[in-house]
Protein backbone atom coordinates (compact mmCIF):
# COMPACT_ATOMS: atom_id res chain seq x y z
CA UNK A 1 0.00 0.00 0.00
CA UNK A 2 1.21 3.50 -1.03
CA UNK A 3 1.30 5.93 1.79
CA UNK A 4 -0.26 9.08 -0.21
CA UNK A 5 -3.33 8.56 -2.89
CA UNK A 6 -4.39 8.88 -6.07
CA UNK A 7 -7.96 10.50 -6.04
CA UNK A 8 -9.90 11.21 -9.41
CA UNK A 9 -12.32 13.87 -10.48
CA UNK A 10 -14.22 11.80 -13.43
CA UNK A 11 -16.45 13.26 -15.91
CA UNK A 12 -19.51 10.81 -15.46
CA UNK A 13 -21.31 11.63 -18.51
CA UNK A 14 -20.61 12.61 -22.07
CA UNK A 15 -17.99 15.49 -21.19
CA UNK A 16 -17.68 19.12 -20.48
CA UNK A 17 -18.84 19.22 -17.12
CA UNK A 18 -16.67 21.75 -15.76
CA UNK A 19 -13.83 19.25 -14.93
CA UNK A 20 -10.93 21.90 -15.18
CA UNK A 21 -13.01 24.79 -13.19
CA UNK A 22 -12.63 21.70 -10.11
CA UNK A 23 -9.97 20.11 -10.59
CA UNK A 24 -8.19 24.05 -10.26
CA UNK A 25 -10.12 25.05 -7.07
CA UNK A 26 -9.22 20.87 -5.62
CA UNK A 27 -5.58 21.94 -6.36
CA UNK A 28 -4.81 23.09 -3.25
CA UNK A 29 -5.72 20.10 -1.42
CA UNK A 30 -3.51 17.88 -3.76
CA UNK A 31 0.58 18.07 -4.75
CA UNK A 32 0.37 16.58 -8.09
CA UNK A 33 -2.09 16.83 -10.59
CA UNK A 34 -1.92 14.36 -13.51
CA UNK A 35 -4.17 13.63 -16.91
CA UNK A 36 -4.25 10.27 -17.72
CA UNK A 37 -6.51 9.88 -20.92
CA UNK A 38 -7.22 11.90 -24.24
CA UNK A 39 -5.73 14.64 -25.40
CA UNK A 40 -6.71 17.88 -27.31
CA UNK A 41 -9.69 16.96 -27.48
CA UNK A 42 -10.76 17.96 -23.99
CA UNK A 43 -10.88 21.92 -23.52
CA UNK A 44 -11.42 22.56 -19.42
CA UNK A 45 -12.02 26.11 -18.84
CA UNK A 46 -10.66 27.62 -15.74
CA UNK A 47 -12.44 31.22 -14.74
CA UNK A 48 -10.44 32.85 -11.92
CA UNK A 49 -9.51 37.03 -11.09
CA UNK A 50 -11.48 37.86 -14.34
CA UNK A 51 -9.02 35.92 -16.38
CA UNK A 52 -9.89 33.02 -18.63
CA UNK A 53 -7.96 29.77 -19.63
CA UNK A 54 -9.07 26.52 -21.73
CA UNK A 55 -6.72 24.14 -21.52
CA UNK A 56 -6.65 21.25 -23.47
CA UNK A 57 -3.30 19.19 -22.97
CA UNK A 58 -2.21 20.88 -19.65
CA UNK A 59 -3.42 19.75 -16.28
CA UNK A 60 -5.95 22.05 -14.86
CA UNK A 61 -3.57 22.15 -11.52
CA UNK A 62 -1.21 24.41 -13.42
CA UNK A 63 -2.43 27.78 -11.73
CA UNK A 64 -0.76 27.02 -8.65
CA UNK A 65 2.60 27.35 -8.94
CA UNK A 66 4.34 25.04 -6.31
CA UNK A 67 2.16 21.87 -8.04
CA UNK A 68 3.79 19.50 -10.05
CA UNK A 69 1.60 18.97 -12.98
CA UNK A 70 2.05 15.28 -15.07
CA UNK A 71 0.60 14.67 -18.72
CA UNK A 72 0.34 10.53 -18.25
CA UNK A 73 1.13 7.98 -20.40
CA UNK A 74 -2.72 7.34 -21.05
CA UNK A 75 -2.40 10.59 -22.67
CA UNK A 76 -1.91 11.82 -26.41
CA UNK A 77 0.19 14.89 -27.62
CA UNK A 78 0.00 16.74 -30.13
CA UNK A 79 3.23 18.93 -30.45
CA UNK A 80 2.04 22.05 -32.25
CA UNK A 81 -0.91 22.59 -30.04
CA UNK A 82 0.52 21.61 -27.31
CA UNK A 83 3.20 24.04 -28.12
CA UNK A 84 0.20 26.92 -28.64
CA UNK A 85 -0.74 26.09 -25.44
CA UNK A 86 2.23 26.23 -23.10
CA UNK A 87 3.01 29.50 -24.83
CA UNK A 88 -0.04 30.90 -24.09
CA UNK A 89 0.47 30.18 -20.47
CA UNK A 90 3.93 31.38 -20.59
CA UNK A 91 3.13 34.60 -21.91
CA UNK A 92 0.20 35.03 -19.02
CA UNK A 93 3.17 34.56 -16.70
CA UNK A 94 2.95 30.92 -15.52
CA UNK A 95 6.69 29.38 -16.10
CA UNK A 96 6.05 25.47 -17.03
CA UNK A 97 9.11 23.59 -17.95
CA UNK A 98 10.13 22.68 -13.99
CA UNK A 99 6.92 21.43 -13.02
CA UNK A 100 5.21 20.48 -16.23
CA UNK A 101 6.06 16.95 -16.48
CA UNK A 102 5.64 14.50 -20.02
CA UNK A 103 5.18 10.80 -20.06
CA UNK A 104 7.78 9.67 -22.44
CA UNK A 105 5.12 6.72 -23.32
CA UNK A 106 1.78 9.35 -24.03
CA UNK A 107 2.16 8.78 -27.78
CA UNK A 108 2.11 11.43 -30.52
CA UNK A 109 -0.54 12.97 -32.54
CA UNK A 110 0.69 13.40 -36.21
CA UNK A 111 -0.48 16.08 -38.66
CA UNK A 112 -1.74 12.90 -40.82
CA UNK A 113 -3.53 11.29 -37.76
CA UNK A 114 -5.90 14.64 -38.29
CA UNK A 115 -6.08 14.58 -42.08
CA UNK A 116 -7.38 10.30 -41.43
CA UNK A 117 -9.37 11.47 -38.16
CA UNK A 118 -11.20 13.41 -41.36
CA UNK A 119 -11.06 10.62 -43.68
CA UNK A 120 -12.68 8.27 -41.33
CA UNK A 121 -15.02 10.93 -40.32
CA UNK A 122 -15.93 11.71 -44.29
CA UNK A 123 -16.54 7.93 -45.12
CA UNK A 124 -18.64 7.10 -42.65
CA UNK A 125 -21.29 9.24 -43.69
CA UNK A 126 -24.30 10.11 -42.28
CA UNK A 127 -22.76 7.42 -39.46
CA UNK A 128 -20.39 9.50 -38.27
CA UNK A 129 -19.10 10.25 -34.47
CA UNK A 130 -18.89 13.87 -35.13
CA UNK A 131 -15.46 14.00 -33.84
CA UNK A 132 -13.19 16.90 -32.41
CA UNK A 133 -10.73 16.38 -35.84
CA UNK A 134 -7.89 16.26 -33.45
CA UNK A 135 -6.57 12.86 -34.99
CA UNK A 136 -7.38 10.95 -31.62
CA UNK A 137 -8.84 7.46 -32.90
CA UNK A 138 -6.02 7.20 -35.56
CA UNK A 139 -3.53 7.74 -32.84
CA UNK A 140 -5.08 5.33 -30.26
CA UNK A 141 -5.58 3.10 -32.81
CA UNK A 142 -2.16 3.02 -34.33
CA UNK A 143 -1.01 2.61 -30.59
CA UNK A 144 -2.88 -0.06 -30.03
CA UNK A 145 -1.83 -1.82 -33.94
CA UNK A 146 2.02 -1.02 -31.81
CA UNK A 147 3.04 1.62 -34.92
CA UNK A 148 2.65 4.58 -32.95
CA UNK A 149 5.16 7.08 -31.95
CA UNK A 150 5.70 7.80 -28.66
CA UNK A 151 7.47 11.16 -26.90
CA UNK A 152 10.25 9.05 -25.76
CA UNK A 153 10.96 8.89 -29.78
CA UNK A 154 11.43 12.47 -29.87
CA UNK A 155 14.91 11.86 -27.72
CA UNK A 156 16.29 9.73 -30.22
CA UNK A 157 16.62 9.32 -33.81
CA UNK A 158 13.43 10.95 -34.76
CA UNK A 159 12.80 11.81 -37.74
CA UNK A 160 13.05 8.77 -39.77
CA UNK A 161 10.27 6.59 -37.36
CA UNK A 162 8.28 9.79 -38.59
CA UNK A 163 8.89 9.64 -42.07
CA UNK A 164 8.39 6.37 -41.75
CA UNK A 165 4.62 6.35 -39.88
CA UNK A 166 3.82 9.26 -42.09
CA UNK A 167 3.75 7.35 -45.48
CA UNK A 168 1.74 4.38 -43.52
CA UNK A 169 -0.63 7.11 -43.54
CA UNK A 170 -0.41 8.83 -47.04
CA UNK A 171 -0.78 5.50 -48.63
CA UNK A 172 -4.06 4.50 -46.18
CA UNK A 173 -5.54 8.06 -47.54
CA UNK A 174 -4.88 7.20 -50.78
CA UNK A 175 -6.50 3.64 -50.62
CA UNK A 176 -9.62 5.80 -49.16
CA UNK A 177 -9.08 8.19 -52.13
CA UNK A 178 -8.62 11.07 -49.75
CA UNK A 179 -6.13 12.96 -51.14
CA UNK A 180 -7.12 16.49 -51.59
CA UNK A 181 -5.28 17.71 -48.52
CA UNK A 182 -1.71 19.78 -47.58
CA UNK A 183 -0.19 19.17 -44.45
CA UNK A 184 2.93 20.94 -45.91
CA UNK A 185 2.65 24.49 -43.22
CA UNK A 186 0.91 22.14 -40.47
CA UNK A 187 3.83 19.73 -40.70
CA UNK A 188 6.82 22.59 -39.85
CA UNK A 189 4.87 23.74 -37.19
CA UNK A 190 4.11 20.41 -35.90
CA UNK A 191 8.30 19.69 -36.15
CA UNK A 192 8.71 23.26 -34.87
CA UNK A 193 6.54 22.05 -31.79
CA UNK A 194 8.53 18.36 -31.16
CA UNK A 195 11.75 20.64 -31.02
CA UNK A 196 9.68 22.71 -28.49
CA UNK A 197 8.94 19.56 -26.29
CA UNK A 198 12.62 18.63 -25.84
CA UNK A 199 13.16 21.78 -23.40
CA UNK A 200 10.18 19.80 -21.09
CA UNK A 201 11.12 16.97 -18.48
CA UNK A 202 10.05 13.84 -20.86
CA UNK A 203 10.60 11.19 -18.03
CA UNK A 204 8.86 8.34 -17.22
CA UNK A 205 6.02 9.42 -14.97
CA UNK A 206 4.70 6.34 -13.35
CA UNK A 207 8.26 5.75 -11.55
CA UNK A 208 7.82 9.18 -10.47
CA UNK A 209 4.06 9.75 -9.16
CA UNK A 210 4.73 6.48 -7.56
CA UNK A 211 7.29 8.00 -5.60
CA UNK A 212 5.69 10.76 -4.89
CA UNK A 213 2.67 8.24 -3.47
CA UNK A 214 5.62 6.17 -1.46
CA UNK A 215 6.79 9.38 0.30
CA UNK A 216 2.98 10.25 1.07
CA UNK A 217 1.98 13.01 -1.47
CA UNK A 218 -1.43 12.76 -3.01
CA UNK A 219 -2.32 13.14 -6.45
CA UNK A 220 -5.24 14.72 -8.24
CA UNK A 221 -6.01 12.32 -11.89
CA UNK A 222 -8.02 14.64 -14.15
CA UNK A 223 -10.48 12.70 -16.11
CA UNK A 224 -10.80 14.10 -20.03
CA UNK A 225 -14.13 13.67 -21.81
CA UNK A 226 -16.74 11.64 -20.05
CA UNK A 227 -17.82 7.95 -19.27
CA UNK A 228 -20.26 7.67 -21.79
CA UNK A 229 -17.77 8.73 -24.17
CA UNK A 230 -15.36 5.94 -22.97
CA UNK A 231 -14.23 3.61 -25.86
CA UNK A 232 -15.48 -0.06 -23.20
CA UNK A 233 -17.98 1.83 -21.69
CA UNK A 234 -19.86 4.55 -23.62
CA UNK A 235 -22.24 4.78 -26.32
CA UNK A 236 -20.23 2.81 -29.05
CA UNK A 237 -18.96 3.64 -31.55
CA UNK A 238 -19.72 6.79 -30.68
CA UNK A 239 -17.35 7.31 -28.28
CA UNK A 240 -13.94 8.58 -27.96
CA UNK A 241 -10.92 6.56 -27.88
CA UNK A 242 -9.31 6.00 -24.56
CA UNK A 243 -10.36 4.40 -21.14
CA UNK A 244 -11.99 7.79 -19.47
CA UNK A 245 -13.41 5.81 -17.00
CA UNK A 246 -11.39 4.96 -13.26
CA UNK A 247 -9.93 1.91 -14.68
CA UNK A 248 -8.05 4.44 -16.93
CA UNK A 249 -6.55 5.96 -14.07
CA UNK A 250 -4.78 3.26 -13.58
CA UNK A 251 -3.35 2.15 -16.98
CA UNK A 252 -3.00 5.80 -17.66
CA UNK A 253 -0.40 6.64 -15.04
CA UNK A 254 0.20 3.38 -14.08
CA UNK A 255 -0.79 3.35 -10.63
CA UNK A 256 -1.95 0.56 -8.99
CA UNK A 257 -5.76 -0.09 -7.99
CA UNK A 258 -5.15 0.19 -4.49
CA UNK A 259 -3.30 3.28 -4.28
CA UNK A 260 -7.18 5.06 -5.87
CA UNK A 261 -8.38 7.22 -2.86
CA UNK A 262 -11.79 9.25 -3.53
CA UNK A 263 -13.39 9.20 -7.35
CA UNK A 264 -15.50 12.26 -7.75
CA UNK A 265 -17.69 12.14 -10.33
CA UNK A 266 -19.10 15.45 -11.55
CA UNK A 267 -22.17 16.07 -13.64
CA UNK A 268 -24.03 18.86 -14.34
CA UNK A 269 -27.57 19.20 -13.00
CA UNK A 270 -28.70 18.82 -16.56
CA UNK A 271 -27.44 17.02 -19.22
CA UNK A 272 -25.64 17.68 -22.78
CA UNK A 273 -23.73 15.72 -25.48
CA UNK A 274 -21.83 17.27 -28.37
CA UNK A 275 -21.08 15.08 -31.58
CA UNK A 276 -23.13 12.38 -32.51
CA UNK A 277 -24.63 9.38 -31.10
CA UNK A 278 -27.93 8.45 -29.49
CA UNK A 279 -29.15 10.84 -26.57
CA UNK A 280 -32.33 9.93 -24.76
CA UNK A 281 -32.93 13.07 -22.62
CA UNK A 282 -32.40 15.34 -25.66
CA UNK A 283 -34.58 18.23 -25.91
CA UNK A 284 -35.73 19.66 -29.82
CA UNK A 285 -38.08 22.21 -27.84
CA UNK A 286 -37.82 25.86 -26.29
CA UNK A 287 -36.71 24.16 -23.41
CA UNK A 288 -33.64 23.04 -24.51
CA UNK A 289 -32.70 25.96 -26.28
CA UNK A 290 -33.32 27.91 -23.58
CA UNK A 291 -30.79 25.41 -21.22
CA UNK A 292 -28.37 25.81 -23.93
CA UNK A 293 -28.36 29.59 -24.01
CA UNK A 294 -28.23 30.34 -20.55
CA UNK A 295 -25.68 27.54 -20.08
CA UNK A 296 -23.63 28.77 -23.30
CA UNK A 297 -23.56 25.39 -24.44
CA UNK A 298 -21.11 25.77 -27.17
CA UNK A 299 -18.19 23.33 -27.36
CA UNK A 300 -14.62 24.57 -25.67
CA UNK A 301 -12.52 23.16 -28.43
CA UNK A 302 -15.00 23.30 -31.95
CA UNK A 303 -17.69 25.65 -30.78
CA UNK A 304 -20.80 23.54 -32.12
CA UNK A 305 -24.17 23.68 -30.53
CA UNK A 306 -24.05 21.01 -27.63
CA UNK A 307 -26.95 19.25 -27.71
CA UNK A 308 -29.33 19.66 -24.45
CA UNK A 309 -31.75 17.61 -21.81
CA UNK A 310 -33.20 17.21 -18.40
CA UNK A 311 -30.68 15.41 -15.95
CA UNK A 312 -29.91 11.53 -16.89
CA UNK A 313 -30.37 9.20 -13.64
CA UNK A 314 -30.37 6.13 -15.83
CA UNK A 315 -27.18 7.27 -17.15
CA UNK A 316 -25.52 8.60 -14.27
CA UNK A 317 -26.51 5.50 -12.06
CA UNK A 318 -24.62 3.77 -15.06
CA UNK A 319 -21.28 5.81 -14.64
CA UNK A 320 -21.38 5.97 -10.60
CA UNK A 321 -21.03 1.76 -11.03
CA UNK A 322 -18.68 1.72 -13.58
CA UNK A 323 -16.22 4.41 -12.00
CA UNK A 324 -16.96 3.36 -8.03
CA UNK A 325 -17.64 7.08 -7.70
CA UNK A 326 -17.69 7.81 -3.63
CA UNK A 327 -18.72 11.38 -4.25
CA UNK A 328 -20.34 13.73 -6.20
CA UNK A 329 -19.96 17.27 -8.06
CA UNK A 330 -23.17 19.14 -8.80
CA UNK A 331 -22.05 21.77 -11.99
CA UNK A 332 -24.13 24.46 -13.62
CA UNK A 333 -27.13 24.34 -11.06
CA UNK A 334 -27.53 28.45 -11.48
CA UNK A 335 -28.25 27.49 -15.75
CA UNK A 336 -31.76 26.09 -13.98
CA UNK A 337 -32.55 28.90 -12.12
CA UNK A 338 -35.12 30.54 -14.13
CA UNK A 339 -37.53 27.18 -14.87
CA UNK A 340 -40.96 26.59 -13.58
CA UNK A 341 -40.38 23.08 -12.81
CA UNK A 342 -37.17 20.52 -13.79
CA UNK A 343 -37.39 17.39 -14.99
CA UNK A 344 -34.77 14.47 -13.99
CA UNK A 345 -34.91 10.76 -16.38
CA UNK A 346 -35.78 8.06 -14.12
CA UNK A 347 -35.83 4.99 -16.96
CA UNK A 348 -35.56 4.47 -20.27
CA UNK A 349 -38.61 2.80 -22.06
CA UNK A 350 -39.06 1.36 -25.82
CA UNK A 351 -41.64 -0.67 -27.11
CA UNK A 352 -43.41 -0.90 -23.60
CA UNK A 353 -40.63 -2.52 -21.41
CA UNK A 354 -39.02 0.21 -19.49
CA UNK A 355 -35.49 -0.25 -17.70
CA UNK A 356 -33.66 1.43 -15.30
CA UNK A 357 -30.26 -0.61 -16.42
CA UNK A 358 -28.37 1.08 -18.93
CA UNK A 359 -29.08 -0.73 -22.35
CA UNK A 360 -26.77 -1.82 -24.93
CA UNK A 361 -27.87 0.70 -27.18
CA UNK A 362 -29.40 3.38 -25.65
CA UNK A 363 -30.75 4.38 -29.69
CA UNK A 364 -34.95 4.57 -29.86
CA UNK A 365 -35.35 5.12 -25.67
CA UNK A 366 -37.36 7.30 -24.66
CA UNK A 367 -36.91 9.01 -20.96
CA UNK A 368 -39.83 8.89 -18.74
CA UNK A 369 -39.77 11.81 -15.97
CA UNK A 370 -40.54 13.04 -12.51
CA UNK A 371 -41.00 16.40 -12.15
CA UNK A 372 -40.01 18.73 -9.36
CA UNK A 373 -40.71 22.36 -8.62
CA UNK A 374 -38.03 25.20 -9.94
CA UNK A 375 -36.27 27.29 -7.55
CA UNK A 376 -37.12 29.88 -9.67
CA UNK A 377 -34.34 32.39 -7.54
CA UNK A 378 -30.85 33.40 -9.20
CA UNK A 379 -28.08 30.71 -7.10
CA UNK A 380 -25.39 32.52 -8.63
CA UNK A 381 -24.58 34.73 -5.75
CA UNK A 382 -24.67 32.17 -2.70
CA UNK A 383 -21.71 30.59 -1.18
CA UNK A 384 -23.44 29.26 1.79
CA UNK A 385 -25.52 25.79 1.98
CA UNK A 386 -27.77 27.76 4.44
CA UNK A 387 -28.86 30.39 1.72
CA UNK A 388 -29.94 27.48 -0.81
CA UNK A 389 -33.76 28.18 -1.64
CA UNK A 390 -36.02 25.25 -0.26
CA UNK A 391 -36.71 24.07 -3.65
CA UNK A 392 -33.01 23.64 -4.74
CA UNK A 393 -32.08 22.01 -1.57
CA UNK A 394 -35.13 19.50 -2.33
CA UNK A 395 -33.89 19.03 -5.88
CA UNK A 396 -30.51 18.12 -4.11
CA UNK A 397 -31.52 16.07 -1.50
CA UNK A 398 -33.55 14.29 -4.52
CA UNK A 399 -30.60 13.59 -6.63
CA UNK A 400 -28.93 12.48 -3.68
CA UNK A 401 -31.81 10.15 -2.49
CA UNK A 402 -31.78 8.56 -6.12
CA UNK A 403 -28.34 7.93 -6.59
CA UNK A 404 -27.15 7.03 -3.36
CA UNK A 405 -24.09 9.21 -2.91
CA UNK A 406 -23.36 12.81 -1.17
CA UNK A 407 -23.10 15.79 -3.50
CA UNK A 408 -20.30 17.37 -1.97
CA UNK A 409 -19.45 20.27 -4.08
CA UNK A 410 -22.25 22.75 -6.02
CA UNK A 411 -21.33 25.17 -8.25
CA UNK A 412 -23.20 28.06 -8.71
CA UNK A 413 -20.94 29.93 -11.65
CA UNK A 414 -18.05 29.66 -13.85
CA UNK A 415 -16.07 31.30 -11.62
CA UNK A 416 -13.39 29.87 -9.00
CA UNK A 417 -15.42 31.66 -6.49
CA UNK A 418 -18.89 30.65 -6.93
CA UNK A 419 -18.38 27.23 -5.76
CA UNK A 420 -19.95 25.88 -2.03
CA UNK A 421 -17.98 22.81 -0.47
CA UNK A 422 -20.62 20.80 2.02
P1 LIG B 1 -14.72 20.48 -18.87
O1 LIG B 1 -14.37 20.03 -20.23
O2 LIG B 1 -15.37 19.39 -18.06
O3 LIG B 1 -13.58 21.10 -18.11
O4 LIG B 1 -15.85 21.61 -19.04
P2 LIG B 1 -15.83 22.82 -20.12
O5 LIG B 1 -14.85 23.84 -19.68
O6 LIG B 1 -15.70 22.28 -21.50
O7 LIG B 1 -17.32 23.32 -20.00
C1 LIG B 1 -17.84 23.82 -18.83
C2 LIG B 1 -18.36 25.25 -19.09
O8 LIG B 1 -19.22 25.65 -18.06
C3 LIG B 1 -17.25 26.28 -19.12
O9 LIG B 1 -17.58 27.29 -20.02
C4 LIG B 1 -17.24 26.81 -17.70
O10 LIG B 1 -16.71 28.13 -17.60
C5 LIG B 1 -18.70 26.78 -17.37
N1 LIG B 1 -19.05 26.54 -15.96
C6 LIG B 1 -18.42 25.72 -15.07
N2 LIG B 1 -19.12 25.68 -13.91
C7 LIG B 1 -20.20 26.47 -14.08
C8 LIG B 1 -21.32 26.80 -13.24
O11 LIG B 1 -21.48 26.33 -12.12
N3 LIG B 1 -22.24 27.65 -13.78
C9 LIG B 1 -22.14 28.16 -15.03
N4 LIG B 1 -23.10 28.97 -15.46
N5 LIG B 1 -21.11 27.86 -15.85
C10 LIG B 1 -20.16 27.01 -15.37
P1 LIG C 1 -13.73 17.44 -22.30
O1 LIG C 1 -12.51 16.85 -21.65
C1 LIG C 1 -17.21 16.68 -24.83
C2 LIG C 1 -16.66 13.86 -28.15
C3 LIG C 1 -16.70 14.42 -29.56
C4 LIG C 1 -17.23 13.23 -30.31
C5 LIG C 1 -16.57 12.05 -29.61
C6 LIG C 1 -15.31 11.54 -30.29
O2 LIG C 1 -13.62 18.87 -22.64
O3 LIG C 1 -14.96 17.10 -21.51
P2 LIG C 1 -12.83 12.49 -30.52
O4 LIG C 1 -12.34 13.77 -31.12
O5 LIG C 1 -12.46 12.29 -29.10
O6 LIG C 1 -12.51 11.29 -31.36
O7 LIG C 1 -14.43 12.64 -30.58
O8 LIG C 1 -16.25 12.51 -28.31
N1 LIG C 1 -15.69 14.51 -27.25
C7 LIG C 1 -16.02 15.35 -26.26
N2 LIG C 1 -17.22 15.86 -25.90
N3 LIG C 1 -16.10 16.98 -24.12
C8 LIG C 1 -14.91 16.47 -24.46
O9 LIG C 1 -13.80 16.67 -23.71
C9 LIG C 1 -14.82 15.64 -25.59
N4 LIG C 1 -13.81 15.00 -26.19
C10 LIG C 1 -14.36 14.29 -27.20
O10 LIG C 1 -17.55 15.53 -29.65
O11 LIG C 1 -18.63 13.11 -30.13
MG1 LIG D 1 -14.67 20.59 -22.25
Amino acid sequence: MTKGKVDALLGIVFGDEGKGKVVDFFTPRYDVVARFAGGPNAGHTIIFDGKKFVLRSIPSGIFDPDKVNIIGNGCVIAPDLFMDEARELEAAGYALTERLHISRRAHLILPTHRVLDRAYEAAKGKAKVGTTGKGIGPTYSDKAARIGLRVGDIEGEFEEKYRALKQRHEQILRDLNYTDYDISQEEKRWLEGVDYMRKFRLTDTETEINRYLAEGKNVLAEGAQGSLLDIDHGTYPFVSSSSTTSGGVCTGLGVAPGAIGRVWGIFKAYSTRVGSGPFPVELFDETGDTIRRIGNEFGAVTGRNRRCGWVDLVALRYAIMINGVTDLVMMKSDVLDGFDTIKACVAYTKDGQTTTDMPYDTEGWQPVYEELPGWKTALTDIRSEADFPPAFKAYVDYLEQQLQLPIRIISVGPDREATIVR
